[in-house]
């Protein structure tokens, strides 16, 4: 074993968009377990946009990664040494290793693995963001027969689930995606009805009229991951008791705004049309999670729900997929292979 590892750490707080110098990659020697604790060898690694909110030293659901600080992340690895009961050298487990080759952590902090499972999956269609598609979908989507649902950033692990599991359940399904190939993409493999490129409307109106196009009895569930122009052209498509689970605000996570007053707008058609708008977070819901894979797991074991992974290499190149995402250059789940 090497007497050192590497992490990525936070160089400083992102002035807007983040860039690659507020990153850096640093060598420290390798961290020895206590009692109760494990080494783990990372071999996978998530990268998720809420990890761009995190590099911000606000106020949020959870606190800020300090300056010099390892950048959060979930990963999924080998248990190389053990100090605690129930963990072997050799066990594949889950938990908060951060973007880094080896973590220490507790053995309450991390979950072991059937090797049955592929490990990237745990970190995308059967993890964090297949279950937030799932539990936001059916808590607070409240889909039925019929009904027209729209998600953005539709190729990606969350609209993909909340997509595909609509679709099973007889809804018309409109995906918002960017660029050509994602539109693509969304009607063969996830199965939507129609697929909007928002790349090819400049402004929310426009967008608006491909979405009155592809959604023409109106909108009854408007999955919310993006803000920004797809949330200005869709609210005046709701339909009376319309559902948005407010799940992400993507295009908003580096500080723009843009240029329009949404505020006004979305609080008059919340009264006018009697929306249920839901924020949440899914940390708040984990003890639906055995739930989540009893019903989805054996779907995505037979290919009833289907998945996609973006692979980076290498934990170096963690930085460049990060801001690659963010800005829509991921198709699938972004995981890096360390
Ligand atoms: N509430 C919770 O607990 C929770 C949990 C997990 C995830 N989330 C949220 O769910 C959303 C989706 O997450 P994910 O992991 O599935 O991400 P993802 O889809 O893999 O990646 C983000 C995607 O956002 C889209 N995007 C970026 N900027 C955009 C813009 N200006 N306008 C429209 N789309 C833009 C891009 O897709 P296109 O190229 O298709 O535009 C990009 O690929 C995020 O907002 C995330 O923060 C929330």
């Amino acid at each position: 074993m090497s007497d050192t590892y590497r992490r990525i750490a936070l160089a400083r707080r992102p002035q807007g968009a983040a860039v690659l110098e507020d990153f850096s990659l640093e060598t420290d020697p390798m961290p020895t377990p206590q009692d109760g604790e494990v080494l783990v060898a990372v071999e996978w690694m998530s990268l998720d946009p809420y990890m761009r909110g995190r590099m911000d030293d606000a106020k949020s659901y959870a606190e800020p990664v300090e300056i010099g600080g390892t950048m959060t992340a979930q990963g999924v690895g080998r248990v190389i040494a053990s100090k605690a009961e129930g963990f072997a050298e050799g066990d594949r487990v889950t938990g908060m290793t951060g973007w880094a080759e080896h973590a220490v952590l507790k053995a309450g902090e991390i979950r072991k693995l059937d090797e049955g499972t592929p490990p990237s999956a745990v970190l995308g269609v059967l993890g964090m963001p297949g279950f937030t598609g799932w539990r936001g979908l059916h808590e607070y989507g409240r889909p039925k027969k019929g009904e027209t649902l729209v998600v953005g950033a539709a190729t990606g692990p969350v609209g993909s689930m909340v997509g595909q599991l609509a679709k099973s359940m007889g809804l018309r399904t409109v995906a918002v995606a960017g660029g050509a190939e994602k539109c693509r993409i969304a009607t063969e493999t996830f199965g939507f009805d129609a697929a909007i490129d928002h790349r090819a409307h400049g402004d929310a109106k426009s967008l608006r009229a491909a979405l009155s196009e592809a959604a023409p009895d109106g909108v009854d569930i408007y999955w919310e991951n993006v803000g920004g122009n797809l949330l200005e052209a869709v609210l005046p498509l709701m339909n009376t008791h319309g559902r948005i689970p407010l799940c992400g605000a993507v295009a908003w996570y580096s500080g723009e705004v843009g240029e329009a007053n949404l505020l006004p707008m979305a609080w008059r058609s919340i009264l006018t049309k009697r929306l249920s708008v839901d924020g949440f977070i899914i940390f708040d819901h984990w003890d639906h999670y055995p739930a989540f894979l009893k019903d989805v797991g054996p779907r995505v074991g037979q290919g009833e729900i289907a998945y996609l992974e973006d692979v980076a290499e290498g934990l170096e190149n963690a930085p460049e997929a990060f801001l690659n995402m963010l800005k829509g250059g991921n198709t699938g789940k972004q995981v890096v292979k360390i």
